[in-house]
């Protein structure tokens, strides 16, 4: 099934309007599962990694909901965590299902075992690798609580093959006045940075050190310098970055991501696109295109419409994209929700594409 293209302009309409103008039906275009929480870094930013998480999906199920998520239409596949490279059968997965008519198959991870599993990661049908790095080498190995975490996330960066790579950056304090050079060792590896704007009410982060974090005065400025000049971001995600590190108030627009995306944890649970809301459905006991039409995932996506909520940042820039639609945002909304961003690594670097990749 494909979605309508009246779709994105129907949710602007209906999110900036009148809710009138809403899809009558939810398609989400772009989903993030988590076949596991796990994690075996030591990230001060995020509690991931003390706890032990059940996962409930099964191989078989996973295969399942990835062909779920084709058939109802949805572009693009986020396969998160927890690490997701600790699911042992992530490649068997996505061999079986059938994957063929997503447009952007991502891997978000930590990158600590991309060197050992590069070749699982250049056989299979992912195209996007996005390696979280939050600094240079002594400054993210200490946010990340692993020493040598960054010289073996490069290592395993470097023998990627046709892939599209991103360096996930939060922004944050003890790295800010470092983001120039990251971008240069970026560059070097053919990945384009992409950054996080530091959380605080997200479920995984109840008791991380967000006061070691979290940026005042030069760093936040050094920031807000960072993204307006080198990473070129629309002048109202600057803005946004500006007031939301510095504490001032601010309007926050309506939370269109009930509308865009739809997460699954590794308990199976469905959440409509928003960690700190509640699951309106599970897995394991109702298929995911019945959770997508059920009435509690529209009431949600209405309510988060609305901003009734606790709040959060986690893509926050398709929001402020849908609010500020007039200019060159329905491009940059395209982007965010596919997480796509234009050419390989290898072409970026003038280096020939691996000779068989699964996907051109
Ligand atoms: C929770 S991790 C899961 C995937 C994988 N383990 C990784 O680190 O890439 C997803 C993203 O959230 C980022 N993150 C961690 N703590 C955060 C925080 N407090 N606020 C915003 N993003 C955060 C990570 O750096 C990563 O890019
Ligand atoms: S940010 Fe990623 S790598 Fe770090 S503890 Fe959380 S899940 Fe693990
Ligand atoms: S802004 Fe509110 S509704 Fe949107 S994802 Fe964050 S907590 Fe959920």
């Amino acid at each position: 099934m494909s979605v309508s293209v009246s779709y994105l302009p129907r949710v602007w309409m209906g999110s900036q309007i009148s809710t009138r103008l809403l899809p009558s039906k939810i398609r989400p275009l772009s989903a993030h599962i988590k076949l596991t929480e796990n994690c075996q870094a030591r990230c001060i930013s995020c509690d991931y990694w003390k706890t032990r998480w059940p996962e409930s999906i099964n191989t078989e199920r996973a295969i399942h909901l990835v062909n779920e998520c084709s058939g109802s239409g949805i572009r693009s596949l986020r396969l998160t965590g927890g690490e997701p490279l600790l699911r042992k059968d992530m490649f068997q997965v996505l061999k079986q299902a059938k994957t063929s008519s997503f447009k952007n198959i991502i891997i978000q991870t930590n990158g600590l075992l991309l060197k050992k599993l590069h070749k699982e990661v250049n056989e299979s049908p992912i195209t996007k690798v996005a390696v979280s790095v939050d600094g240079l080498e002594k400054t993210n190995d200490l946010i990340r609580g692993i020493n040598g975490y960054f010289g073996l996330a490069l290592e395993g960066i470097r023998l990627l093959r046709g892939k599209e790579v991103a360096l996930s950056v939060t922004l944050n304090k003890i790295s800010a006045q470092e983001l120039g050079r990251l971008k240069e060792v970026a560059n070097d590896v053919g990945a384009k940075i992409e950054t996080n704007i530091l959380s605080r009410s997200l479920f995984f982060l109840k008791d991380a050190d967000m006061a070691s974090m979290w940026p005042e005065g030069a760093d936040a400025a050094e920031i807000e310098r960072f993204v307006r000049d080198e990473l070129k971001r629309p002048g109202y995600e600057v803005e946004y970055i500006r007031r939301y590190y510095n504490h001032e108030a601010m309007a926050e627009p309506p939370c269109v991501l009930g509308f865009l995306q739809v997460f699954v944890l590794s308990s199976g649970d469905v959440l409509t696109g928003c960690y700190p809301l509640k699951p309106v459905g599970n897995i394991m006991k109702d298929s995911l295109e019945t959770i997508l039409a059920s009435e509690a995932y529209y009431i949600q996506s209405l309510a988060m419409l609305r901003r009734e909520c606790p709040g959060c940042t986690c893509g926050v820039e398709s929001s402020l994209a849908m609010k500020h639609a007039a200019s060159s945002a329905v491009f940059e909304l395209s982007q965010l929700i596919t997480g796509q961003s234009g050419r390989k690594r290898e072409e970026a670097m003038g280096v020939a594409p691996a000779e068989n990749p699964s996907r051109p």
